[in-house]
């Protein structure tokens, strides 16, 4: 018998979990679409990850050089170091124009030009001309706080039309029948403790990454990846696990972010001995490579004791030498970061920083449309009815092996509302649902209940921090199979013992013991993937840098990981990447040498 819970039942067309970016947009097209919307927040809106990003949206705008989507399109894809799927690539970059002209209807107060247009500045990895021209000045940037305009202008727009906000609701799992149809969601609201079953045609998940898996990142606390957990437990693949961003400046000591947009505006990086080094790494785009590339070269400069400080283990960001009126009007944010966690004032000294987690380019594996997928050997793009996800819980897979920066703000946008189309095509307003499963949350609830109850002797604190910490020096930026073989046993066993976990609030009133617990596990389930794929792919490709496996190696490994995880165990499997564009608008791009 499962535990007595009330459970207060909802039904809408559309159920969105998460309220960044990618959540909000896709619950603003379903709305304006006639769908009766819901969107399910951990945190309140304009609390979401989204608010914290920074240097700007890609869109090849050329406003402040000549530019071309088809250009922004051929970068994204040498980004993803060739594991992008070039359809969705070109959807999304042939998108990004007039997903950043409604931004700035919709009333994003975006910086502006001497001629009153959208601001752009250049960012690593975005060049014009094929990859042959200069710097492309492609992210569409609002000061360093582009992501905060973004989400704040989303939620005016979303209450505007009627999307209705079940906020400080922690979703708890997916609703499947026996045919395999997700139905709805189960919820839990940490204010009064009621546990919600909410009923959907679709469900989006737009939960986000799992950047908490590691001790230093650039992710909010909150960076939990429920949704993708809810997928695996669900007895769904999750894409590519294996690719986790480092972002090279991320402050020493503390992980927040300094934009690449503070390199976009002429910063550059210095070792100890003064060097520039970027150009002996990347000697046409410099300190303008992509991330990968970039956090690669920072570390290997420590590695042979070029670092900075007295034991040699940061490199110096340098912003000093720029115009103090640039600093105060373009990069207001990052300046003050700088100050609080690092101490410096950067109009008068260099930054400490350290490549420092930011991104997950895999996760849910979806089409272009946004519906999630359950690859079979006979169709490895078979669609998952009720099930859509967007942003960077998506695997879609646009980012492929690493992402370039401004990409992600321009991929929730373009797919959020991309996933809204497609719900508006597959459900008429108010149409009728199928009565749920008799048992439909039992499990969800059960497992609920199971955490609330543990007695065990560890606290949630002390398995997290074993977790973070065996995925930040297991599976970093460099990574071998001894170093992994190690990763995989620690993190195998650190996921066992969340048995033993004990939690000591058993309330159900905003019990944030309960909340941490519940996210701990989500976690784990994606470590454990995660670290399981990295080991498996012996090749480098983007942010998968095996020491052991030195080249990319397309004859095996040009295709996507899937990973399944039942009872502990890991499955692993591969579908294809798409190669073929969507038009003839643009040639595809067959793999070639990656060199910045
Ligand atoms: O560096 C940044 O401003 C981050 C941007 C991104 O991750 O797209």
């Amino acid at each position: 018998m499962p535990p007595a819970y009330p459970i207060i039942d909802h039904t809408y067309d559309v159920v969105v979990v998460g309220a960044g970016g990618a959540g909000m947009r896709a619950a603003l097209g379903a709305t304006t679409a006639g769908l009766k919307t819901a969107c399910i927040s951990k945190v309140y809106p304009t609390r979401s990850h989204t608010v914290s990003a920074q240097g700007g949206i890609a869109a090849a705008l050329g406003n402040m050089n000549d530019d071309d989507w088809r250009w922004h399109m051929y970068d994204t894809v040498k980004g993803s170091d060739w594991l992008g799927d070039q359809d969705a690539i070109e959807y999304m970059c042939s998108n990004a124009i007039p997903a950043v002209i409604e931004l700035e209807h919709f009333g994003v107060p975006f910086s502006r030009t001497e001629d009153g247009r959208i601001y752009q500045r250049p960012f690593g990895g975005h060049m014009t001309d094929y990859g042959d021209g200069d710097p492309a000045r492609r992210a569409c940037a609002a000061a360093d706080r582009t992501g905060h305009a973004i989400v704040h202008t989303l939620y005016q727009r979303c209450l505007k039309n009627n999307a209705e906000f079940f906020v400080e609701y922690f979703a708890l799992d997916l609703i499947m029948d026996d045919e395999g149809v997700c139905r709805g969601v189960i919820a839990w609201n940490l204010d009064d403790g009621s546990i919600h079953r909410f009923r959907a045609h679709i469900v989006i998940l737009a939960t986000g990454g799992y950047g908490r898996t590691y001790f230093w990142c650039t992710s909010a606390h909150t960076c939990t990846g429920d949704g993708n957990a809810m997928v695996l437990r669900a007895g769904l693949p999750l894409q590519d696990m294996e690719f986790i961003q480092f972002h090279p400046t991320g402050i020493y000591g503390a992980g927040c972010l300094v934009t690449e947009g503070a390199r976009g505006e002429g910063g550059y990086v210095t070792n100890s001995e003064g060097e520039r080094f970027m150009e002996r790494y990347a000697p046409h785009a410099k300190d303008l490579a992509s991330r990968d590339v970039v956090s690669r070269a920072m570390t290997t400069e420590m590695r042979e004791g070029r670092g900075c400080g007295p034991n040699k283990e940061y490199i110096l960001l340098h912003l000093e030498h720029l115009d103090p009126k640039v600093l105060h009007l373009r990069l207001p944010g990052i300046s003050e970061t700088v100050r609080i966690f690092a101490n410096v004032d950067v109009t008068r000294g260099p930054i400490p920083i350290v490549p420092t987690v930011h991104y997950n380019m895999g996760g849910i594996p979806t089409n272009y449309h946004g519906e999630a997928l359950r690859p079979t050997p006979d169709n490895p793009d078979a669609v998952v009815p009720g099930l859509m996800a967007v942003g960077e819980a998506a695997c879609v897979s646009v980012h492929g092996a690493n992402r370039l920066g401004c990409n992600s703000l321009v991929d929730i946008l373009v797919f959020g509302r991309a996933a809204a189309l497609r719900a508006a095509e597959l459900v008429q307003p108010g149409m009728p649902h199928k009565p749920l499963p008799s048992n439909a949350g039992d499990e969800a609830i059960a497992r609920l209940d199971a955490v609330r109850h543990a007695k065990g002797p560890r606290k949630t604190s002390e398995i997290r921090v074993e977790m973070q910490k065996t995925m930040q020096d297991n599976c970093a930026v460099f990574r071998t199979a001894d170093v992994l073989r190690k990763g995989v046993d620690l993190i195998d066993r650190v996921h066992r013992s969340f048995a033993d976990l004990g939690v000591a609030d058993r309330s159900l009133i905003w019990n944030s013991d309960l909340a941490e617990a519940l996210e701990l596990e989500n976690l784990l389930e994606q470590a454990v993937v995660a670290l399981h794929s990295a080991q498996n792919r012996t090749e480098s490709r983007g942010a998968h840098a095996r020491e052991d496996y030195p080249e990319r190696d397309d004859a095996n490994w040009l295709k996507h990981t899937l990973a399944w995880l039942a009872d502990g165990t890991v499955a692993l499997d591969y579908r294809p990447v798409h190669l073929n564009t969507l038009s003839n608008e643009v040639p595809s791009f067959p793999p070639k040498v990656r060199v910045y």
